[in-house]
């Protein structure tokens, strides 16, 4: 494997980085019981994954009481405990404070991800006390009351089969008010003393349920035409620059995928759809231009495998699919989704992305930039741990050079290689 052009240095916005190999937001629900803020632990997790002049992206960090579901739906999670970061306290601010000190230290730069999930915030997911007593009005909110469709289709990790409650409409008053969340959230941000925010628009949350017309059936400005769909997005990305200043502030969309060869979706989260991906997507992303970001990213659509049998996942060998917005948008792109040593160094050659962010290899592989510079093997991802409390699965995954862990190891060649012919070599 030739993996120098992920070795190529580039500046992103204002960001100098050495390297394109970058942590991609993962949600590990392990914040502190009482305050939703991260802990030691969780500074321990970032700074093991930081490399000087790498860029990390935090998991997704909610912006409002009212965005945060406290996720309880995973089977460890009832079992073990844990819940996911917030960034609208004080206390919590200070806690991401020790969290990027320890990347800075390290002399790599950190994004966190903002996000309000919308009408995913279900009672049912579990809810908290900073949530529920707050005197608001209980989430969910949505672009509209259109409630997240029972579905089951077969691979998709993001199926609702339960009944859903139907989201509260947000006036337009409220909209105003989620966007000072948004840029509270962004304040609290550059407090802590992160290198910028990304803002999540993606994986079916509260920006793409007013993006996408199979949730938003408003008639007012932010309904409607595309343009109406698209401007709540645009509205926050202001406002957060607005805070963070220019080239600080990245943006992650999933554009809806349509197989050519079955016709179906991909990449539908949560339910949201829309009568025309492709149109959409393409008016968004080109409108983006005009904003100073330091990046955009974009979700491939081929996360497939929900076990652990990595020499199995076919969705790894899916080509990629998000070509076409390459050439609507002049910034810098960064890809993530279903990327293998080889074929990131592949797309970075071809120009396809600029970086790629690595969420489930870099979970495993707290020093993945060295080991992909090296092609030496990568500890092979334990499912079970992704979410719930504690060290296990967390900050327990060896560094290439320090003393052997509890997980297999797996030649970067074989990843998504058939499980028959790669079975002889693995250990
Ligand atoms: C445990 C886990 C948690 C995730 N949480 C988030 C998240 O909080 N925000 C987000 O934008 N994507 C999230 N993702 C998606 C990842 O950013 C990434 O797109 C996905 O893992 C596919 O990339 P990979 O094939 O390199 O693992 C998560 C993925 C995993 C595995």
């Amino acid at each position: 494997m030739d993996a120098t052009p992920l070795f190529d240095p580039i500046t992103i916005g204002k960001i100098a980085l050495n390297h394109r190999v970058v942590l991609a937001p993962m949600t590990r629900i392990r914040a502190d019981e009482a305050t939703l803020a991260p802990t030691d632990l969780t500074a321990l997790y970032y700074a093991q994954r930081a490399s000087e002049g790498g860029l990390l992206i935090t998991e997704a960090v909610h912006i409002s009481p009212e965005a945060t579901p406290v996720w309880s739906i995973y089977p460890r999670v009832a079992e073990v405990g844990g819940h996911v970061p917030g960034i609208w306290t004080d206390v919590q601010t200070q806690a991401w404070k020790e969290v990027v000190a320890g990347v800075h230290a390290k002399g790599g730069k950190i994004f966190c991800q903002l996000l309000h999930t919308g009408r995913v915030a279900q009672p049912e997911i579990g809810q908290h006390p900073l949530v529920t007593g707050t005197g608001a009005p209980l989430p969910p909110v949505s672009s509209s009351t259109t409630a997240i469709e029972a579905t089951s289709e077969e691979g998709n990790q993001y199926n609702w089969n339960k009944a859903a409650i139907p989201p509260r409409a947000l006036s337009e008053d409220n909209i105003q008010r989620v966007i000072g969340d948004y840029a509270r959230a962004a304040q609290n941000a550059r407090v802590a003393g992160f290198d910028g925010v990304e803002l999540h628009a993606a994986h079916g949350y509260l920006i793409e349920q007013f993006l996408n017309n199979g949730v938003n059936n408003r008639t007012d400005r932010y309904g409607g035409s595309i343009e109406n769909r698209c401007n709540l997005l645009f509205e926050v990305v202001q406002s957060l620059i607005d805070v963070m200043g220019e080239g600080r502030v990245g943006v992650r969309l999933s554009p809806t995928h349509i197989d050519p060869q079955t016709g179906k979706s991909q990449q539908v989260y949560f339910g949201v759809r829309d009568s025309d991906p492709v149109s959409l997507y393409s008016v968004a992303i080109e409108c983006l231009n005009t904003f100073p970001l330091a990046y955009l990213m974009l979700t491939e659509p081929r996360v497939g495998g929900l076990g652990d049998h990595v020499e199995e996942e076919r969705a790894y060998q899916h080509p990629l699919a998000n070509s076409r917005y390459r050439s609507l948008y002049k910034g810098t792109l960064i890809g993530a989704g279903g990327f293998t040593p080889t074929t990131a160094a592949q797309a970075v050659r071809d120009g396809a992305y600029d970086l790629i962010a690595f969420g489930r290899w870099f979970l495993s592989n707290p020093d993945l930039p060295e080991r992909l510079r090296l092609g030496t093997p990568l500890n092979v991802y334990e499912r079970s741990t992704f979410y719930g409390a504690g060290a296990e699965g967390y900050t327990d995954y060896p560094t290439r050079t320090g003393p052997k862990g509890r997980f297999r190891l797996m030649e970067p060649a074989q990843i998504g290689t058939s499980l028959a012919t790669s079975r002889k070599t693995i250990q």
